[in-house]
């Protein structure tokens, strides 16, 4: 054929190969969360109402940008932790006793942040959370 069909071609292997960097670079980027997650910055302080933390269980929150889960296991006890996974930083969610990470399946305890199942092999960064009166303050 021609030398512009022959152009046509290999601009169109150029974009598909760009696109295809571009589709792993995005998926790198999904499982790497924000760069403040767990140990970077500090944020300012957050709070939260005690009550909205179920005795047994935990809830998602931010500390700054940065996603953090905070689990109350027994009445008035609380802990806090990052929630980025220590795999390859995707965010863990509560469920039940346990925050589990949806891309590779790690699960983690939900009082102590270790790791119950891989593939991550480190524990939550733990956060310090506190409780005075009916409000809990959790920071870096
Ligand atoms: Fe959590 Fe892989 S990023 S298990």
């Amino acid at each position: 054929m021609t030398d512009s069909t022959q152009l046509s071609r290999r601009t169109l292997v150029t974009i598909g190969s760009a696109a295809a960097l571009g589709a792993g670079a995005l998926v790198l980027t999904a499982c790497t969360g924000p760069a403040d997650a767990g140990n970077g910055a500090a944020a300012s302080p957050i709070t939260m109402p005690l009550a909205t933390i179920p005795v047994g269980g935990a809830v998602s929150a931010r500390l700054g940008t940065a996603p953090i889960v905070v689990s109350q296991p027994t009445e008035g006890a609380v802990v806090a932790f990052s929630a980025v996974c220590t795999h390859l930083g995707c965010t863990v969610a509560p469920q039940g006793k346990e925050f589990d990470c949806p891309c590779h399946g790690s699960r983690f305890d939900g009082t102590t942040g270790d790791v119950l199942d891989g593939p991550a092999s480190t524990p939550l960064k733990k956060l310090k959370a506190t409780v005075s009166g009916d409000t809990v303050t959790v920071s870096n």
